[in-house]
């Protein structure tokens, strides 16, 4: 089943283009982004929604906070994101109008399931689930769902699940968008155009696997590392540090690069390898002030920039980069070389890379 591969976490990295085309292709067979795609009542339901909550654990959590930022900005519907083991225990003000949304690969966590009750317990009447496996306890559940199509995730660390969880988030922005008229035809064509183009642009992605072994190579050695983004990119710095603590046993932690002053600034000294997401976006010019920050105090700085986000290497600072112009989809492309920094890390120190120790696929325990 392996095939030319070492562990089913590379081949399942390895497997993204054709993930990502097999979850896009009935949708973009049509030539407008039908409401349907999550269930038959699905256009009635979300024309209603005035709110999206978005509840899920782990790999997913990062997932249901990218898409905080893509439902407000496209849609412009107030969207919140939380773990879903803090959800179902907290006190919280239903609302009638939100639409509770679940993201699980396994449609199976234990703690994701609680809390969709505990919502619908509180009188949350619409939910909508994304997740990769037919008929599980999530999509039984819901009234709404998209089913990914990943494929059997096999590796115990979360990759194409993650990024087609993406995609079907996306095109919840954009169908909520649609139904509000904030997505004018035009940008729905745009919109349909980058998702065409996706699997190709994550195919010259894996291309840079090579200079990303290199890296790997000297973060074996590393206690700890620290990991940047901001916008829409912070949840893939928590996830690119989440994959990295998971299979390397490397410590790491995410931070929104606005928020070094506040603290971690304090850690970082030449030991700490610092990973920085750089996008050309709106934010490069304050993310580049705040690794000027992270060089003055000696920090090793490696930084996944697009090509045109004007960064290059020097002393102290190593760059790959990215071909870019990802717009809101940027954050999938900046996912896959942190996913093959941890893979070759893990690969260094010689840990099971598919059986991380302590962890289980599917979390079906509280
Ligand atoms: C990390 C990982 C976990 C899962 C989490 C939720 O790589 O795989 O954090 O994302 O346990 O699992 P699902 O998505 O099945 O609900």
């Amino acid at each position: 089943e392996l095939g030319n591969y070492r562990h089913f976490m590379q081949k399942e990295i390895h497997e993204q283009p054709r993930a990502l085309a097999d979850t896009l292709e009935n949708v973009l067979a049509q030539d407008s982004l039908q409401a349907n795609i999550f269930g038959v009542q699905a256009e009635s339901i979300l024309s209603g929604i005035e709110s999206v909550y978005i509840i899920a654990c782990g790999t997913s959590f990062h997932a249901a906070m990218v898409a905080r930022y893509w439902i407000e900005s496209i849609a412009g519907i107030p969207c919140s994101a939380e773990v879903a083991s803090e959800y179902r225990y907290r006190d919280s003000v239903p609302n009638p109008k939100a639409l509770i949304v679940t993201i699980s690969q396994s449609g199976e966590t234990a703690d994701t399931l609680a809390a969709l009750e505990h919502a619908k317990m509180l009188g949350h009447a619409h939910s909508l689930t994304i997740c990769n496996v037919p008929e599980s306890a999530l999509i039984r559940q819901s009234e709404l769902s998209f089913l990914t199509r990943a494929g059997p995730e096999i590796g115990v660390a979360s990759t194409k699940a993650f990024t087609t969880q993406l995609v079907a988030l996306f095109l919840l922005a954009i169908t909520l968008g649609k139904l509000r008229n904030k997505v004018s035809r035009e940008q729905e064509l745009l919109h349909m155009q980058a998702l065409r183009e996706l699997p190709n642009k994550i195919q010259q992605i894996l291309k840079l696997e090579p200079e990303v072994i290199k890296w790997a190579e000297s973060f074996a050695n590393k206690q700890h590392a620290l990991f940047l983004g901001r916008g829409q990119h912070y949840p893939i710095a928590m996830e690119g540090a989440l994959k990295l603590k998971e299979i390397s046993y490397i410590h790491a932690e995410a931070y929104p690069a606005g928020e070094l002053k506040h603290g971690p600034l304090a850690l970082v000294d030449k030991e700490m390898p610092v990973i920085a997401i750089a996008p050309n976006d709106t934010l490069i010019e304050k993310l580049k002030s705040n690794l000027q920050e992270v060089r003055a105090r000696g920090g090793e700085l490696y930084v996944f920039a697009d090509q045109d986000a004007h960064i290059s290497s020097e002393p102290g600072v190593q760059v790959i980069r990215l071909p870019g112009l990802g717009g809101y989809l940027s954050p999938i492309l900046h996912t896959i070389p942190l996913q093959l920094l941890s893979y070759h890390a893990a690969l260094q120190k010689g840990t099971d890379v598919d059986k991380p120790r302590n962890l289980a696929k599917s979390v079906t325990v509280e």
